[in-house]
């Protein structure tokens, strides 16, 4: 029997990736996002698996066991669990928009929680399954300009790194995928494009491949790439203070 990865912002960048990932190893998908016309071209691109639609804003409070409640309706047993979706937003705190932060904190941070409670009764059910958490590099210091934004990443680490230890000796993984810049949408909407931090931005093919090995071998948390991977181990030995003032400098313009 096929088994089947629910994937989070699966419409576009990093999420795409993945779906091509898991459709090339033959699973079925189901693929949440707000995007319908997107997630449609997307499903009808693939004959020869299963692909189920689930459009939903993950912003919205209650919208995880939504997902959850559909999923379950339609008698869908989920193996993989990718918590993919998120965006970041470029501004000082209290310049930016309260109510788009707080929709950030809420997908970032509230949806992967959600939905990683709602699968994970069920994996461990099982006695199998996997979850990949998309984090980040900013998951390892604090990010001036970027405040809630590395804030949340910072969650998303903390917490799937704790559920590994919960988890030891079951039969369900938990991964904790970090990228750096990645050339995806996220440039666009955080409005990072023309700063020093984007400037060596990574392929999304070759970030997605990363993250879907380790996950599929059960890795802990994997940084993509030489240059991110030195930045994160300097950041653990480094003043917090001295990182913050390395993020802000990297916020800046090129
Ligand atoms: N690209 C980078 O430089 C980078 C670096 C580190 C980490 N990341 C992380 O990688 C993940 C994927 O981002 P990406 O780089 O692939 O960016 P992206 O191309 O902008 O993709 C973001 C995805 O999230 C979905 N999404 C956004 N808001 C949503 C909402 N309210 N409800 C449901 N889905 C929503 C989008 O779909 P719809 O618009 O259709 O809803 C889209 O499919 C994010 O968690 C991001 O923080 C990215």
């Amino acid at each position: 029997m096929k088994k089947t990865a629910l994937i989070t912002g699966a419409s576009s960048g990093l999420g795409y990736e993945f779906v091509k990932l898991f459709a090339k190893d033959g699973y079925n998908l189901v693929l949440v996002a707000r995007n319908g016309k997107q997630l449609e071209e997307i499903k009808q691109s693939f004959k020869n698996i299963e692909v189920t639609v689930i459009l939903k804003d993950l912003s919205v409070l209650g919208s995880p066991k939504e997902v959850f409640e559909e999923v379950e309706k339609q008698g869908i047993n989920i193996d993989v669990l990718v918590n993919n979706a998120g965006f970041g937003l470029m501004g000082g705190f209290d310049e930016l928009d309260i109510q788009k932060q707080v929709n950030m904190i809420q997908l970032n941070v509230s949806a992967l929680t959600e939905l990683t409670y709602y699968f994970l009764q069920k994996m461990k059910d099982r006695n199998s399954g996997r979850i990949l958490n998309v984090a980040s590099t900013a998951a390892f210091q604090p990010g001036p300009l970027m405040a809630v934004y590395y804030a949340t990443k910072a969650y998303v680490l903390s917490f799937s790194e704790a559920l590994v230890e919960e988890l030891a000796g079951s039969s369900v993984t938990v991964t904790t995928l970090c990228p750096g810049p990645t050339k995806t949408n996220f440039g666009s909407v955080a409005n990072v494009e023309g700063t020093k931090m984007f400037s060596q931005a990574m392929a999304s093919d070759i970030v997605a491949k990363k993250g879907y090995e380790a996950m599929m071998s059960g890795k802990r948390v994997i940084v993509t790439g030489a240059f991110n991977k030195a930045g994160t181990l300097g950041a653990k030995f480094m003043p917090r203070s001295l990182t913050a003032k390395i993020a802000k400098y990297i916020a800046g313009e090129k």
